[in-house]
């Protein structure tokens, strides 16, 4: 049988994609060893905002991500993903004000400038969320907040990754802040997997 994160791998669109992250959910947690991301993207993020902003998880899954950053004094947080199971999960973790149910790389159901900082971690991973989702991801981003990710460094080199953060760049929506080294994806079923953070600031040319 296929395992949950293979499942996940395979899935060909965001209803299968979905229903795979759900029949997941309850025992995703125990599928990590460490996990590689949250704690390195929090440590990144913590450089740059402040206690008091208000955050959005995107892609939260069970809420490991919100957990570290309310360990480091935020309490302004709300958490987003296509997959109730998932955000039922993270409704156990009681560090989020708000969960969202909603589709990274869609229109999300946000004013525009509505979050000081927005963390995405694990969730630009094969093909399932796209470039394109920066656009909104951006829109919904105060000017001079922050937008934090990570990425693999071969799927930054070798999809449209590299071309559309250049593009944003050139085009004055976002300015580059830091870029961390490699580091270990810690990952049980793919322990070749390597990461990197990557942090954005918004700037004042809204689209
Ligand atoms: C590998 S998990 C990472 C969860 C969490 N950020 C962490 O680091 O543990 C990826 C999460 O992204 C969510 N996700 C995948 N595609 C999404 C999309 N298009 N919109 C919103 N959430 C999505 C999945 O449901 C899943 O909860």
């Amino acid at each position: 049988m296929m395992s949950n994160v293979d499942a996940v791998f395979a899935a060909t669109n965001n209803a299968e994609l979905a229903m795979n992250y759900d029949k997941w959910a309850a025992t995703y947690e125990n599928d990590l060893v460490g996990h590689g991301g949250p704690s390195e993207a929090v440590a990144e993020l913590a450089k740059y905002v402040a206690s008091d902003a208000r955050i959005l998880d995107a892609g939260c899954g069970t809420g490991l991500v919100g957990q570290l950053l309310a360990e480091h004094g935020y309490s302004n947080l709300e958490g987003l993903d296509l997959s109730t199971g998932m955000l039922q999960q993270a409704t156990f973790k009681k560090c989020y004000n708000k969960l969202h149910q909603q589709v990274l790389g869609e229109t999300l159901d946000f004013p525009d400038a509505t979050f000081d900082a927005i963390i995405i971690i694990g969730v630009f991973v094969m093909a399932h969320v796209r470039s394109n989702a920066f656009d909104e991801l951006l829109r919904i981003t105060k000017p001079n907040g922050h937008i934090i990710f990570t990425l693999r460094p071969e799927f930054y080199d070798n999809t449209d990754f590299k071309s559309k953060m250049d593009a944003l760049e050139k085009q004055g929506h976002w300015k580059f802040v830091a870029v961390t080294e490699p580091f270990h994806g810690r990952f049980k079923a793919h322990p070749d997997v390597n990461l990197q953070v990557w942090v954005y600031e918004r700037m004042f040319n809204f689209k």
